[in-house]
């Protein structure tokens, strides 16, 4: 066979730039899930598919797949992708990058006109970050078929339920196991993604292997105590929402600093009414716990939760908590971790193997396919902020890594 193709990193870079336009922040980029922005956006990544040789269109869950065929069409694929979504105000390479590139290994392959003895899946995840509805990995569960029909009830900040953006979607939520592929499908996954973290760049290497990716709890808290007037109510008479909130904040701060490896993270909280001069009658607040180990962050989650009631308890607030998604951590494949490998020492990097501490689609993709990751580096380990920043030549080594992995890439049954 010949040699793995070169691909073009400056493209990559230009589409990146290009995709962070489908924003709903003017100046800025967010996108969500089921989202005029991410509509556009997908329809630009499946134009680009198009360009590359492959078949593509948007999945019954609003996932973006395109397809290349291998030597004879119908065989099993090599699944490639991560995500189309965003937080908000992100950067423009976490999901977008490993998309784009898998695009590019594509679009190489079929200038060479190569085919191979089994057929490639570029996916663009819908959603991965879960900002919209609290709980993530939407595109890739209803992919693996894991995705509850109940959780289609799961609803926005504005009332709005996932089954009711899908129909704005022009998707039909009753379809929604059209999505689902199955193992005998998928011969493996594999994602090339921004590392988010520092590791890379600290040891001056331009990629990673990643190992396992952490495990995940989320949690949705709603406090009700009584509103009152900010001037009138006895400081030992009140019963304020917000100031039981911030007691949580403080609390889950304190739980994570005291385990290794534990992570803790309020990442947003509402107060009602929301005036300076009321006492807030609510309060809303989310919690995301992460571990590698998982009874570690079970532990952790029981305190938290033990926690949170004591402490409306103690001020006479009502409390209402609700899981949104717990997640194992997940191990990448050694079998495929050692192609992986393969393929960064082919292009004279030191293969550094690191877990992942961010969730990633292989989470839920695991339940129909074995997974590896590769990591790129990103600048000062910036992630989930404007300041997101990868320089072209690594784009370039993370490109030339993946169309390696492809090239040589061998099933386990092989
Ligand atoms: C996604 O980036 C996550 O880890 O929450
Ligand atoms: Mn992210
Ligand atoms: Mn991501």
């Amino acid at each position: 066979m010949a040699e793995a193709p070169r691909v073009e990193a400056s493209r990559i870079m230009q589409r990146c730039d290009a995709l962070a336009r489908h924003s709903e922040l003017a100046g800025g980029l967010t996108r969500v899930f089921l989202s005029p922005e991410g509509r556009a956006a997908g329809e630009a990544v499946l134009g680009w598919m198009r360009e590359a040789g492959m078949q593509a269109s948007l999945d019954a869950m609003g996932n973006a797949v395109g397809r290349y065929e291998g030597e004879r069409t119908g065989l099993p694929c090599l699944m490639l992708g991560s995500h189309l979504d965003t937080v908000r105000d992100a950067g423009r390479y976490d999901g977008m990058l490993g998309v784009i590139s898998a695009i590019e290994c594509v679009d190489a392959l079929n200038k060479q006109k190569t085919k191979l003895p089994f057929a490639i899946e570029v996916v663009g995840f819908g959603d991965e970050e879960g900002v919209r509805f609290g709980t993530t990995l939407l595109g890739s569960r209803a992919i693996a078929g894991t995705l509850a029909r109940e959780v289609l009830e799961t609803r926005d900040a504005g009332g709005t339920s996932i089954a009711d953006a899908m129909r704005a979607f022009g998707l039909d939520p009753n379809s929604m196991e059209k999505a689902k592929r199955s193992r005998s499908e998928v011969l493996a996954y594999a994602e090339l993604h921004i590392e988010q973290g520092p590791v890379l760049e600290a040891e001056g290497l331009p990629v990673g292997v990643v190992t396992a990716i952490n495990g995940f709890s989320r949690l949705r808290v709603a406090l009700r105590g009584e509103a009152g007037h900010a001037g009138t109510v006895p400081m030992a008479l009140r019963r304020d929402a917000l100031a039981a909130a911030a007691e949580c904040i403080v609390m889950v701060e304190r739980v994570a600093k005291n385990v290794p490896e534990l992570v803790g993270t309020v990442g947003r909280i509402e107060a009602k009414p929301g005036a300076i001069n009321v006492i807030p009658g609510e309060a809303q607040f989310t919690v995301d716990l992460r571990a590698p180990d998982d009874p570690i962050r079970e532990r952790a989650l029981a305190d938290v939760k033990n926690e949170i009631g004591r402490i409306a308890r103690e001020r006479n607030i009502e409390v209402k908590i609700e899981s949104l998604q717990d997640f194992g951590s997940s191990a990448c494949a050694p079998w495929l971790m050692r192609q992986l490998e393969r393929a960064v020492e082919a292009r004279g990097v030191r293969v550094r193997r690191l877990p992942s501490g961010a969730g990633h689609d292989g989470m839920a993709i695991k339940a129909i396919a074995d997974i590896a990751m590769l990591f790129v580096r990103c600048k000062g380990g910036v992630s989930h902020n404007p300041a997101e920043s990868i320089t072209e030549e690594d784009a370039a080594i993370g490109a030339a890594v993946l169309s390696g992995f492809i090239h040589e890439f061998k099933p386990l049954s092989a």
